[in-house]
């Protein structure tokens, strides 16, 4: 079986080591691959069948899908492959010619595989790169070509609003893919959890990775600027034994987090303290771990106020911080600035997509 796993662009590669050691519990041969065909955001994962013993010894098959569905903090959704195709030229195609080839390419796959003749389905779809076509476009030729062959088994039905199989079909550049998604229409970064919705909140897939590339070991932890409580929450649901410290000036938002943290039942591990990050020491006489999306110009309306903010929480940081942070950002020029005048050494960057824009991530000591 093969599985199109979906997450954040620039976080691939920590996806692929969460698969790798998920899978590997399960006893199965598996192979795992980022960015399959160059698609950013993607995870190939093939893997053989896998069986667990029941409460009767009688052998049983496991849901791979279900199971990574349930267990993974980095993935957006679970894709089981029917087909994938490279589309030469697509891109230049008329609209016409492109939905013929695509159309001719889904008539000849065994969807009737994938989903009882009875069930209703739909097709949802996805879009990237240049093309004369719309993913709206797509979803409509798709779904015509999976009708017209189940037409051949019996009457399909189609129900857009609340279908039991959704099909779903990309289309990034050339690469053509279609898969049975066994997530469902709520992406698995939007956390059952979230019952306070701040304007500016990181997704949870993304604040793992960045609880990951801060290697956290059990000592205390920091989120400076915790807003709705994401970073703190993800930290404390993987188990995190350590002290963790949610952080935010506005107690409209600190208050949101207590209700995150209630919801997600880890309320009573974390320290919510109502403060300003640029006088972290009047808070926390040191953490060995701080993580955090600063801030962004775009998004708290002042960007002439940020170079001052970051330089102020840097120089605090500077007095508290024993070991490593991890930080998220637009603000790259403040950032690196703030950080190299407070004696920190960048240790690695990378960028990762947020919100439609590629954001600059900074793993600092
Ligand atoms: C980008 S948001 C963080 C969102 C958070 N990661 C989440 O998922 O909800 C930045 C937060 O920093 C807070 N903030 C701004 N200035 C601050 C300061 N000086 N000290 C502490 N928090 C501050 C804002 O109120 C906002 O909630």
């Amino acid at each position: 079986m093969r599985l199109l796993l979906t997450t954040s662009q620039g976080i691939e590669d920590l996806a692929k080591a969460e698969v790798e050691n998920l899978l590997s519990e399960l006893g199965v041969s598996f192979r795992v691959e980022e960015r399959p065909l160059d698609v950013e955001g993607r995870v190939l994962a093939e893997v053989s069948e896998a069986f667990y013993t029941d409460e009767k010894g009688r052998k049983r098959e496991l849901s791979v899908s279900t199971y990574l569905n349930e267990r993974s903090r980095l993935l957006h959704r679970v894709i089981m492959e029917i087909a994938s195709e490279r589309f030469e030229g697509i891109g230049e195609d008329e609209p016409d010619v492109a939905l013929r080839r695509i159309e001719e390419f889904v008539s000849e796959l065994p969807v009737e595989r994938y989903v009882k003749v009875s069930e209703p389905f739909a097709v949802r779809s996805f879009r990237k790169g240049e093309h004369k076509i719309t993913s709206l476009d797509i979803s409509k030729i798709v779904g015509k070509a999976i009708f017209e062959r189940l037409s051949r088994f019996g009457t399909p039905k189609v129900n857009l609003d609340h279908p039991t199989v959704i099909f779903r079909a990309e289309l990034v550049g050339e690469v053509f893919f279609l898969g049975v998604d066994t997530t469902g229409d709520s992406s698995l970064h939007k956390r059952p959890w979230r019952v306070y919705d701040h304007p500016a909140h990181l997704k949870a897939s993304i604040a793992n990775a960045l609880i990951e590339l801060a290697e956290p070991d059990g000592g205390p932890f920091i989120d400076p600027f915790c807003g709705s409580g994401t970073i703190p929450i993800e930290l404390a649901l993987r188990g995190y034994e350590g002290r963790i410290i949610c952080l935010e000036k506005y107690r409209k938002h600190l208050r949101g987090a207590e209700m995150n943290a209630l919801a997600a039942g880890v309320r009573d591990r974390i320290e919510f303290l109502l403060g300003d990050a640029t006088r972290l020491s009047e808070h926390v006489e040191s953490v060995d771990f701080a993580v955090s999306n600063l801030p962004y110009g775009l998004k708290i309306g002042r960007k002439s106020m940020i170079p001052k903010l970051y330089a102020e929480f840097f120089s605090e940081l500077a007095n508290v911080l024993e070991k490593r942070g991890v930080f998220i950002t637009t603000e790259k020029r403040a950032i690196e600035g703030a950080i190299t005048e407070n004696g920190f050494q960048i240790k690695h960057h990378r960028l990762i997509g947020h919100g439609g824009l590629m954001v600059h991530t900074y793993v600092i000591e």
